[in-house]
């Protein structure tokens, strides 16, 4: 049995189909209802979705052999997992951004609120800028704002958010995109239906 952490939402709807379209279907989780967990024992998979943020601790544990989860999580917890490919969806950028007509405050730490705390960590810590760092857990556009913080760290996909909010993007610190990540275990017992699935895919993306 191959075991697939699937990311909740939009992002993990696509991935599915991309799973299904390579051969691994699963009826079952068409179905409406709350259900987590779907098997097909036909083809010997079993899907479960699980929040976005934690496919990587599944993955990393062993709990599910493969699974697909953004950059961003990858770069902040550098789990130890086989990063198999990128799916060229899901795509959006981690920034820095600040409200209109911001300058920097040279004479103290920049203020900075983020759920990212290492990528901040290490972004600044590239530039030199000493920085008082705020962890949120979401929402992190409203700090600027109330004046929580001078700037902050975070996705942007559309920038709706941010424009809708008076903010705007002041620096680009890395793109992101879904990955496709293995458990180190499992990618060596069960490499042969593991690559099937990453060429298939791989082959859907060039294909688009
Ligand atoms: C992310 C991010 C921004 C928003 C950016 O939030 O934190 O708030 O998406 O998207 P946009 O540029 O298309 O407006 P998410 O929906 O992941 O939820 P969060 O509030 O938990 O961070």
């Amino acid at each position: 049995m191959l075991n697939v952490a699937l990311p909740k939402g939009r992002l993990g709807e696509k991935v599915l189909a991309m799973f299904e379209k390579a051969g691994w279907e699963c009826p079952e989780i068409h179905e409406p209802g709350r259900k987590l967990i779907f098997e097909n024992a036909e083809n010997q998979v079993r899907y479960f979705w699980v929040k976005p943020s934690d496919v990587a601790i599944y993955v990393e544990r062993g709990a599910a052999d493969i699974g697909v989860c953004g950059k961003d999580i990858l770069l902040e917890y550098a789990p130890d997992v086989y990063e198999l490919l990128d799916l060229k969806t899901g795509i959006c950028r981690m920034a820095v951004a600040a409200p209109k007509g911001f300058t920097d405050p040279k004479d103290r730490a920049l203020r900075v609120a983020t759920k990212f705390g290492s990528i901040t960590s290490r972004h600044y810590a590239s530039t030199g800028r000493e920085i008082d760092m705020i962890h949120l857990n979401g929402s992190i556009e409203l700090a600027p704002i109330l004046k929580l913080s001078d700037v902050i760290v975070d996705i942007v996909e559309t920038g709706t958010t941010l424009r809708e909010n008076d903010l705007e993007v002041i620096e680009n610190i890395v793109p992101i995109s879904a990955r496709l990540i293995a458990n180190k275990a499992s990618y060596k017992f069960k490499s042969g239906v593991i690559d099937a699935i990453r060429r298939s895919i791989e082959e859907q993306i060039t294909e688009a």
